[in-house]
Protein backbone atom coordinates (compact mmCIF):
# COMPACT_ATOMS: atom_id res chain seq x y z
CA UNK A 1 0.00 0.00 0.00
CA UNK A 2 2.91 2.84 0.41
CA UNK A 3 3.29 3.04 -3.28
CA UNK A 4 -0.31 3.58 -3.73
CA UNK A 5 -0.42 6.06 -0.78
CA UNK A 6 2.99 7.78 -2.38
CA UNK A 7 1.31 7.83 -5.35
CA UNK A 8 -1.73 10.07 -4.54
CA UNK A 9 0.69 12.42 -2.19
CA UNK A 10 2.83 13.19 -5.12
CA UNK A 11 0.08 13.74 -7.66
CA UNK A 12 -1.38 16.18 -4.61
CA UNK A 13 1.51 18.19 -5.16
CA UNK A 14 3.81 17.03 -1.99
CA UNK A 15 7.39 15.94 -1.98
CA UNK A 16 7.43 12.13 -1.27
CA UNK A 17 10.09 10.46 0.15
CA UNK A 18 9.48 6.46 -0.52
CA UNK A 19 11.74 4.79 1.98
CA UNK A 20 12.14 0.34 1.59
CA UNK A 21 14.33 -1.83 3.07
CA UNK A 22 16.22 -2.51 -0.73
CA UNK A 23 16.16 -0.44 -4.32
CA UNK A 24 15.16 -3.99 -5.53
CA UNK A 25 11.74 -3.20 -3.50
CA UNK A 26 11.80 0.48 -4.72
CA UNK A 27 12.30 -0.54 -8.16
CA UNK A 28 9.10 -2.69 -7.72
CA UNK A 29 7.27 -0.08 -5.92
CA UNK A 30 8.43 2.58 -8.83
CA UNK A 31 6.71 0.52 -11.32
CA UNK A 32 3.76 0.07 -10.08
CA UNK A 33 3.06 3.68 -9.45
CA UNK A 34 3.98 3.77 -13.01
CA UNK A 35 1.81 1.38 -14.22
CA UNK A 36 -1.34 2.45 -12.03
CA UNK A 37 -0.65 6.49 -13.49
CA UNK A 38 -0.38 5.03 -17.32
CA UNK A 39 -4.44 3.41 -17.13
CA UNK A 40 -5.02 7.33 -16.59
CA UNK A 41 -2.54 8.42 -19.25
CA UNK A 42 -4.49 6.10 -21.74
CA UNK A 43 -7.59 7.29 -20.60
CA UNK A 44 -6.97 10.64 -21.32
CA UNK A 45 -7.08 11.62 -17.76
CA UNK A 46 -3.26 12.56 -17.44
CA UNK A 47 -0.72 14.19 -19.52
CA UNK A 48 2.29 12.41 -19.89
CA UNK A 49 4.18 14.83 -18.50
CA UNK A 50 2.30 15.11 -15.49
CA UNK A 51 2.85 11.65 -14.93
CA UNK A 52 6.75 12.63 -15.27
CA UNK A 53 5.61 15.16 -12.40
CA UNK A 54 4.43 12.90 -10.52
CA UNK A 55 7.04 10.29 -10.24
CA UNK A 56 9.73 12.70 -10.21
CA UNK A 57 8.45 14.30 -6.86
CA UNK A 58 8.67 10.77 -5.40
CA UNK A 59 12.69 10.29 -3.75
CA UNK A 60 13.82 6.96 -3.17
CA UNK A 61 15.74 6.07 -1.00
CA UNK A 62 16.76 2.70 1.46
CA UNK A 63 18.30 5.88 4.46
CA UNK A 64 15.77 6.22 7.17
CA UNK A 65 17.68 9.40 8.00
CA UNK A 66 16.15 10.82 5.02
CA UNK A 67 13.17 10.95 7.32
CA UNK A 68 14.82 14.01 9.17
CA UNK A 69 13.85 15.89 6.12
CA UNK A 70 10.32 15.42 5.89
CA UNK A 71 6.94 17.24 7.86
CA UNK A 72 4.91 14.29 8.08
CA UNK A 73 5.46 10.04 7.90
CA UNK A 74 3.17 7.30 7.00
CA UNK A 75 4.32 4.03 8.07
CA UNK A 76 2.68 1.48 6.09
CA UNK A 77 5.28 -2.07 6.70
CA UNK A 78 4.33 -5.60 7.56
CA UNK A 79 1.54 -6.30 9.99
CA UNK A 80 3.65 -6.92 12.67
CA UNK A 81 3.12 -4.65 16.10
CA UNK A 82 7.57 -5.69 16.77
CA UNK A 83 8.53 -4.46 13.10
CA UNK A 84 6.15 -1.52 13.43
CA UNK A 85 7.13 -0.12 17.15
CA UNK A 86 10.74 -0.83 15.99
CA UNK A 87 10.59 1.54 13.12
CA UNK A 88 8.25 4.21 15.17
CA UNK A 89 10.92 4.42 17.83
CA UNK A 90 13.61 5.24 14.97
CA UNK A 91 11.32 7.25 13.04
CA UNK A 92 11.17 9.34 16.20
CA UNK A 93 14.53 9.42 16.99
CA UNK A 94 15.18 10.57 13.64
CA UNK A 95 11.96 13.15 13.02
CA UNK A 96 11.96 16.76 13.88
CA UNK A 97 9.60 16.99 17.11
CA UNK A 98 6.79 18.72 15.87
CA UNK A 99 6.38 15.55 12.83
CA UNK A 100 3.24 13.83 13.25
CA UNK A 101 3.68 9.51 13.07
CA UNK A 102 1.05 8.36 11.65
CA UNK A 103 0.23 4.53 10.81
CA UNK A 104 -1.63 2.62 7.89
CA UNK A 105 -2.50 -0.10 10.04
CA UNK A 106 -4.90 -2.24 9.47
CA UNK A 107 -5.86 -3.38 12.83
CA UNK A 108 -3.20 -2.84 15.99
CA UNK A 109 -3.62 -0.44 18.40
CA UNK A 110 -2.89 3.05 17.70
CA UNK A 111 -2.28 3.88 21.10
CA UNK A 112 0.14 0.97 21.51
CA UNK A 113 2.21 2.08 18.92
CA UNK A 114 2.06 5.74 20.06
CA UNK A 115 3.36 4.70 23.24
CA UNK A 116 6.45 3.13 21.94
CA UNK A 117 7.85 6.73 21.33
CA UNK A 118 7.77 10.25 22.61
CA UNK A 119 5.10 12.11 20.93
CA UNK A 120 2.20 9.99 21.17
CA UNK A 121 -0.24 13.39 21.30
CA UNK A 122 1.72 13.73 17.63
CA UNK A 123 0.66 10.14 16.50
CA UNK A 124 -2.20 9.45 14.89
CA UNK A 125 -3.83 6.11 12.48
CA UNK A 126 -4.29 6.72 8.71
CA UNK A 127 -6.05 3.61 7.28
CA UNK A 128 -5.96 3.81 3.82
CA UNK A 129 -7.77 1.11 1.70
CA UNK A 130 -6.60 -1.34 -0.98
CA UNK A 131 -6.46 -0.12 -4.48
CA UNK A 132 -4.89 3.48 -2.59
CA UNK A 133 -5.12 5.03 -5.66
CA UNK A 134 -9.22 4.55 -6.39
CA UNK A 135 -10.78 3.98 -2.78
CA UNK A 136 -12.13 7.28 -1.77
CA UNK A 137 -11.99 6.34 2.29
CA UNK A 138 -9.55 6.98 4.79
CA UNK A 139 -10.13 5.56 8.37
CA UNK A 140 -8.39 8.61 10.72
CA UNK A 141 -7.96 6.56 13.95
CA UNK A 142 -7.31 8.65 17.45
CA UNK A 143 -5.50 7.07 19.75
CA UNK A 144 -5.85 7.40 23.81
CA UNK A 145 -3.11 10.99 23.68
CA UNK A 146 -4.26 12.00 19.97
CA UNK A 147 -4.45 16.03 20.19
CA UNK A 148 -7.11 17.58 18.48
CA UNK A 149 -4.31 19.47 16.60
CA UNK A 150 -2.70 16.37 14.98
CA UNK A 151 -6.43 15.44 14.20
CA UNK A 152 -6.96 18.21 11.99
CA UNK A 153 -3.71 18.23 10.41
CA UNK A 154 -3.94 14.46 9.25
CA UNK A 155 -7.84 15.27 8.39
CA UNK A 156 -6.81 18.24 6.36
CA UNK A 157 -3.58 15.91 4.69
CA UNK A 158 -6.41 13.50 3.68
CA UNK A 159 -8.45 16.01 2.01
CA UNK A 160 -5.32 17.57 0.24
CA UNK A 161 -5.20 13.88 -1.32
CA UNK A 162 -8.42 13.69 -2.60
CA UNK A 163 -9.47 11.45 0.33
CA UNK A 164 -12.85 11.40 2.17
CA UNK A 165 -11.93 10.68 5.85
CA UNK A 166 -14.10 9.06 8.46
CA UNK A 167 -12.95 9.99 12.48
CA UNK A 168 -12.72 6.78 14.67
CA UNK A 169 -11.41 6.06 17.75
CA UNK A 170 -9.07 3.36 18.49
CA UNK A 171 -10.64 0.06 19.07
CA UNK A 172 -9.25 -3.65 17.67
CA UNK A 173 -10.12 -3.54 13.83
CA UNK A 174 -11.57 -0.02 13.81
CA UNK A 175 -14.80 -0.03 12.03
CA UNK A 176 -13.41 -1.12 8.70
CA UNK A 177 -11.93 -4.36 9.66
CA UNK A 178 -14.46 -4.72 12.67
CA UNK A 179 -17.05 -5.35 9.92
CA UNK A 180 -14.81 -6.57 6.87
CA UNK A 181 -12.60 -9.65 8.36
CA UNK A 182 -15.48 -11.02 10.00
CA UNK A 183 -17.03 -11.48 6.75
CA UNK A 184 -13.84 -12.73 5.03
CA UNK A 185 -13.79 -15.06 8.14
CA UNK A 186 -17.28 -16.60 7.66
CA UNK A 187 -16.69 -16.89 4.19
CA UNK A 188 -13.53 -19.03 4.95
CA UNK A 189 -15.86 -21.12 7.09
CA UNK A 190 -18.51 -21.88 4.55
CA UNK A 191 -15.69 -23.38 1.76
CA UNK A 192 -14.47 -25.05 5.26
CA UNK A 193 -17.67 -26.68 6.02
CA UNK A 194 -18.13 -27.03 2.57
CA UNK A 195 -21.45 -25.13 2.08
CA UNK A 196 -19.83 -24.06 -1.37
CA UNK A 197 -17.27 -23.56 -3.55
CA UNK A 198 -15.39 -20.48 -3.46
CA UNK A 199 -16.50 -18.89 -7.15
CA UNK A 200 -20.55 -20.11 -5.71
CA UNK A 201 -19.75 -18.02 -2.05
CA UNK A 202 -18.25 -14.78 -4.19
CA UNK A 203 -21.02 -14.74 -6.43
CA UNK A 204 -23.71 -14.63 -3.89
CA UNK A 205 -21.98 -11.70 -2.20
CA UNK A 206 -21.20 -9.98 -5.85
CA UNK A 207 -24.51 -10.59 -7.91
CA UNK A 208 -26.73 -10.69 -4.51
CA UNK A 209 -25.52 -8.06 -2.55
CA UNK A 210 -23.57 -5.65 -4.88
CA UNK A 211 -20.38 -6.16 -3.75
CA UNK A 212 -17.56 -5.43 -6.20
CA UNK A 213 -15.77 -8.24 -5.10
CA UNK A 214 -16.64 -11.78 -3.25
CA UNK A 215 -15.22 -12.11 0.29
CA UNK A 216 -12.92 -15.05 -0.90
CA UNK A 217 -11.49 -12.88 -3.89
CA UNK A 218 -10.96 -9.97 -1.51
CA UNK A 219 -9.14 -12.13 1.00
CA UNK A 220 -6.82 -13.24 -1.85
CA UNK A 221 -6.37 -9.45 -2.67
CA UNK A 222 -5.66 -7.65 0.54
CA UNK A 223 -3.43 -10.97 1.31
CA UNK A 224 -4.50 -14.08 3.50
CA UNK A 225 -1.93 -13.41 5.98
CA UNK A 226 -3.06 -9.52 6.57
CA UNK A 227 -6.59 -11.15 7.18
CA UNK A 228 -5.05 -13.45 9.36
CA UNK A 229 -3.23 -11.31 11.57
CA UNK A 230 -6.30 -8.85 11.53
CA UNK A 231 -8.66 -11.53 13.04
CA UNK A 232 -5.79 -12.45 15.73
CA UNK A 233 -5.90 -8.71 16.58
CA UNK A 234 -9.50 -8.78 16.82
CA UNK A 235 -9.58 -12.01 19.21
CA UNK A 236 -7.20 -11.23 21.20
CA UNK A 237 -8.55 -7.39 21.70
CA UNK A 238 -11.97 -8.73 22.26
CA UNK A 239 -11.16 -11.86 24.07
CA UNK A 240 -13.99 -13.31 22.23
CA UNK A 241 -14.23 -16.61 20.63
CA UNK A 242 -16.83 -14.65 17.51
CA UNK A 243 -13.77 -13.69 16.33
CA UNK A 244 -11.54 -17.27 16.06
CA UNK A 245 -9.86 -17.22 12.82
CA UNK A 246 -11.10 -20.11 10.55
CA UNK A 247 -8.64 -22.80 10.30
CA UNK A 248 -8.75 -23.02 6.57
CA UNK A 249 -7.05 -19.39 6.66
CA UNK A 250 -4.20 -20.37 9.29
CA UNK A 251 -4.01 -23.49 6.74
CA UNK A 252 -3.54 -22.05 3.72
CA UNK A 253 -0.94 -19.07 5.26
CA UNK A 254 1.02 -21.94 6.77
CA UNK A 255 1.05 -23.32 3.29
CA UNK A 256 2.32 -19.99 2.01
CA UNK A 257 -0.77 -19.43 0.07
CA UNK A 258 -1.47 -15.87 0.62
CA UNK A 259 -3.62 -14.82 -2.17
CA UNK A 260 -2.77 -13.07 -5.63
CA UNK A 261 0.74 -11.93 -4.33
CA UNK A 262 1.71 -15.43 -3.73
CA UNK A 263 0.47 -17.02 -7.23
CA UNK A 264 -2.37 -18.81 -4.64
CA UNK A 265 -5.04 -17.91 -2.08
CA UNK A 266 -8.95 -19.47 -2.08
CA UNK A 267 -8.00 -19.33 -6.36
CA UNK A 268 -5.20 -19.61 -8.35
CA UNK A 269 -3.34 -16.77 -10.55
N1 LIG B 1 -4.35 1.92 -9.69
C1 LIG B 1 -5.07 2.86 -10.31
N2 LIG B 1 -6.32 2.65 -10.80
C2 LIG B 1 -6.83 1.42 -10.66
C3 LIG B 1 -6.13 0.38 -10.01
C4 LIG B 1 -4.84 0.68 -9.50
N3 LIG B 1 -4.10 -0.25 -8.86
N4 LIG B 1 -6.93 -0.73 -10.01
C5 LIG B 1 -8.07 -0.39 -10.62
N5 LIG B 1 -8.01 0.90 -11.01
C6 LIG B 1 -9.09 1.69 -11.62
C7 LIG B 1 -9.30 1.37 -13.09
O1 LIG B 1 -8.47 2.16 -13.91
C8 LIG B 1 -10.76 1.73 -13.27
O2 LIG B 1 -10.90 3.13 -13.38
P1 LIG B 1 -12.15 3.81 -14.16
O3 LIG B 1 -13.38 3.05 -13.81
O4 LIG B 1 -12.16 5.23 -13.65
O5 LIG B 1 -11.80 3.72 -15.59
C9 LIG B 1 -11.38 1.32 -11.95
O6 LIG B 1 -10.32 1.34 -11.00
C10 LIG B 1 -12.00 -0.05 -12.02
O7 LIG B 1 -10.99 -0.96 -12.39
P2 LIG B 1 -11.21 -2.20 -13.36
O8 LIG B 1 -12.30 -1.91 -14.35
O9 LIG B 1 -9.87 -2.62 -13.89
O10 LIG B 1 -11.62 -3.38 -12.40
P3 LIG B 1 -12.86 -3.51 -11.49
O11 LIG B 1 -14.04 -2.80 -12.00
O12 LIG B 1 -12.92 -4.97 -11.24
O13 LIG B 1 -12.41 -2.74 -10.14
C11 LIG B 1 -11.49 -2.69 -7.99
C12 LIG B 1 -11.28 -3.13 -9.42
C13 LIG B 1 -11.54 -1.16 -7.92
C14 LIG B 1 -10.32 -3.22 -7.19
C15 LIG B 1 -12.89 -3.26 -7.49
O14 LIG B 1 -12.94 -4.64 -7.72
C16 LIG B 1 -13.14 -3.02 -6.03
O15 LIG B 1 -13.57 -1.94 -5.63
N6 LIG B 1 -12.90 -4.06 -5.20
C17 LIG B 1 -13.08 -3.97 -3.74
C18 LIG B 1 -11.87 -3.30 -3.16
C19 LIG B 1 -12.00 -3.19 -1.67
O16 LIG B 1 -12.94 -3.61 -1.02
N7 LIG B 1 -10.96 -2.59 -1.07
C20 LIG B 1 -10.87 -2.48 0.36
C21 LIG B 1 -10.11 -3.63 0.88
S1 LIG B 1 -9.95 -3.58 2.62
C22 LIG B 1 -8.60 -2.65 2.88
O17 LIG B 1 -7.90 -2.23 1.99
C23 LIG B 1 -8.24 -2.41 4.30
C24 LIG B 1 -7.07 -3.21 4.73
O18 LIG B 1 -6.76 -2.85 6.05
C25 LIG B 1 -7.26 -4.71 4.70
Amino acid sequence: MGNGIAQVASRAGFEVTLCDVSDAFLDKALATIGKSLQRDVEKDRLGEREKREIIERITPSVNLGDLARVDFIIEAVTEELLIKTELFKQADRIAEPGVILASNTSSISITKLASATSRPDRFIGMHFMNPVPVMKLVEIIRGAATSDETFAITRDLASKMGKTSVEVNDAPGFVSNRVLMPMINEAAFALYEGVASPKDIDDVMKMGMNHPMGPLELADFIGLDVCLAIMNVLYDGFDDSKYRPCPLLKKYVDAGWLGRKSGRGFYQY
